[in-house]
């Protein structure tokens, strides 16, 4: 997992503004069905950057709920209280914490329904991070740890690999041998079945749940810039991308991208 841009909230705002609009699904809708979020309910949302669903969710919980977003990054932190004071929603918690310390930083609470949204294999160690979030559940509760499921980004990894080979239509790549070795490798599911089986132990049910979502780019500068700010990005090689980019669109018209959201959900 590239550290890039793990905390990078600008990055973050950029990616989110470029989703915004290209993407077939709506991924709040998505997680907000799969856990059947309702008035009342006590909602921890784990490596809540921005807020994108602390915000999205934050109606549905009203009234009688109330939302803890959780984030290591102090912008992240900033950007959110900012907002939640700016909109005075007074039942929005923001807690700067590190993932590997929420467990013992929340002690004495529990929630109805805990999210993490691309961010818990940041943990240092996830599947003892989920394992302990058990204490954080009530009962009945219900936790959704999603993040990036195989074939993500597909389109694009391969236009990488391939430049980064060298396949370039120009001929051999002068600096393959410096780029190949950092090349993307195909996406795999950010939780293995082995790490799956083990979440057996603290949970009474745990399901994987699958969202397939199509980002539709009109433009080559707006896969491009997509790219700038996402974690695959190698400078040394955009040129060479951008070219691949750009014969794409010109044969289909529009660069199509699959984000394979992948899903662990587990009831207390
Ligand atoms: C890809 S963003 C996802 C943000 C948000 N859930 C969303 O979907 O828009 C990952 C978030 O995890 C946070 N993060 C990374 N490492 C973390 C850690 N060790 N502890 C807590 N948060 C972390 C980052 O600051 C960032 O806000």
């Amino acid at each position: 997992m590239s550290q890039l841009f793990n905390v990078d909230t600008a990055a973050l705002a950029q990616r989110e503004a470029l989703n915004h609009g290209a993407a077939q699904h709506d991924l709040e809708a998505w997680i907000r069905e799969n856990v059947h979020l309702a008035a009342g309910h006590r909602v921890l949302d784990l490596g809540c950057g921005r807020g994108k669903q602390v915000f999205a969710f934050a109606p549905l919980v009203m009234p009688g709920g109330s939302i803890v977003g959780l984030d290591v990054s102090p912008e992240a932190a900033m950007e959110v209280r900012r907002r939640v004071a700016r909109e005075d929603l007074r039942h929005i918690e923001m807690i700067e914490c590190g993932l590997d310390d929420c467990v013992e930083r929340l002690k004495g609470r529990v929630f109805d329904r805990i999210l993490s949204t691309y961010a818990i294999y940041y943990s240092q160690d996830m599947v003892s991070l989920m394992l302990g979030l058990r204490l954080r559940l009530a009962p009945g509760g219900v936790a959704l740890y999603s993040g990036f499921g195989r074939g993500s980004n597909r389109e694009i990894n391969e236009i990488i690999r391939h430049v980064a080979a060298g396949r370039t239509p120009g001929g051999a790549n002068p600096d393959a041998n410096l780029t190949a070795d950092r090349a993307v490798d195909p996406v795999e599911d950010f939780i293995t079945p082995g790490e799956i089986d083990r979440l057996a132990d603290a949970y009474t049910s745990v399901r994987i749940v699958r969202l397939e979502n199509r980002m539709t780019f009109a433009s080559v500068e707006d896969v491009m810039r997509w790219w700038a700010h996402h974690n695959s990005y190698r400078p040394e090689l955009a040129t060479r991308v951008r070219a691949g980019v750009a014969s794409v669109v010109e044969h289909a018209g529009a660069f199509t991208l699959s984000k394979h959201v992948l899903g662990v959900l587990v009831h207390a």
